[in-house]
């Protein structure tokens, strides 16, 4: 058991806490994310003392996975936000609806993930954070500066978040082709490199999250994804080809189709390139028969 090892202070902490709040109930998450080079001993560790964490790592290597992890641990609901799509600031802090009392139309103002994550002392999670625009940086600003204080600009209200509140964003970065996150955002988190899992553990994944169970098909694709990852860090296949997402579909496609069918839709077919598909189909051929 992974809390094992914490020091004393953060068990006695954990062990404190299980408020349970129905509101959230559905932003509870479960842990699951297999533990490699320490990573959840020293997020752990980082959350508790409070500081905001940025796991850096290509598509499908288990970012959101370790997210969900800690904010389990901590019994936390994790409210989740994506720079990437049209986000603005009432997506972050909420907005105004009008809503009928006694006969009588009041304003109200729903509010949104990061005021709740800020005042009910759970935890935010920013995904792809780099993809922010530049008008939604300032908010981000606030809520990760150690005041951890906003101002909501729709309700003028002063947000200072609850002292259990806590950040993990998340960017995909991989071993080739990023975009390079803000210095001043990037000054205010602690930093952890998440790669893509190998061997026993990505077998210990495929066994735990798929409908797979043909030790040999394990054997192989588990062969395989080593040897993509291998192949993406020296740029020879884009960085997809490696994802652990991918990998975990082949597998459970190939429960019913064969493997090769399984690596074509699920690996394959997501590259833009032919020669890239190609050359994952090739790669493939070695491990698994037609
Ligand atoms: N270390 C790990 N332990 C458990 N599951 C993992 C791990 N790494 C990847 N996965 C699995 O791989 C898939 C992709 O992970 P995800 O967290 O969505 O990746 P990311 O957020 O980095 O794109 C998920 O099904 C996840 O459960
Ligand atoms: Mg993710």
């Amino acid at each position: 058991m992974i809390q094992e090892q914490l020091p004393t202070e953060i068990q006695e902490y954990l062990e404190k806490q299980s408020d349970y709040q129905n509101d959230f109930e559905h932003l509870y998450t479960k842990d699951g994310f297999i533990e490699t080079e320490g990573l959840i001993h020293k997020t752990v560790i980082s959350y508790y003392m409070g500081k905001n964490i940025l796991l850096k790592g290509p598509t499908g290597s288990g970012k959101t996975k370790l997210a969900e992890t800690i904010s389990a641990i901590y019994q936390k609901p994790m409210h989740s936000i994506n720079c990437s799509v049209d986000l603005d600031a009432e997506s972050l802090l909420g907005f105004k609806t009008i809503r009928e009392q006694d006969g009588k139309s009041v304003i109200e103002f729903v509010e949104g993930p990061v005021v709740q994550a800020m005042k009910n002392g759970h935890t935010l999670y920013i995904d792809e954070i780099n993809m922010a625009r530049p008008e939604t940086l300032p908010i981000l600003n606030g809520v990760l500066d150690y005041r951890k204080t906003i101002t909501n600009p729709f309700t003028n209200e002063v947000i200072k978040a609850h002292k259990d509140f806590r950040v993990i964003s998340a960017i995909n970065e991989g071993y080739i082709g990023t975009t390079p996150l803000n210095e001043a955002l990037k000054n205010r988190f602690v930093i952890f490199q998440v790669s893509y899992l190998t061997g026993d553990q990505l077998k210990e994944v495929i066994r735990a999250q798929t409908k797979l169970t043909d030790n040999q098909t394990i054997e192989y694709m588990a062969k395989l994804a080593d040897e993509l990852i291998e192949e993406t860090k020296k740029g020879k296949v884009s960085e997809e080809a490696a994802s652990t997402r991918a990998l975990l579909d082949a597998c459970d496609l190939a429960v019913y189709l064969t493997p090769l069918t399984a690596i074509e839709h699920a690996i394959s077919e997501k590259l833009d390139d032919e020669r890239e598909k190609s050359f994952v189909m090739n790669l493939a051929e070695t491990y698994f028969k037609e």
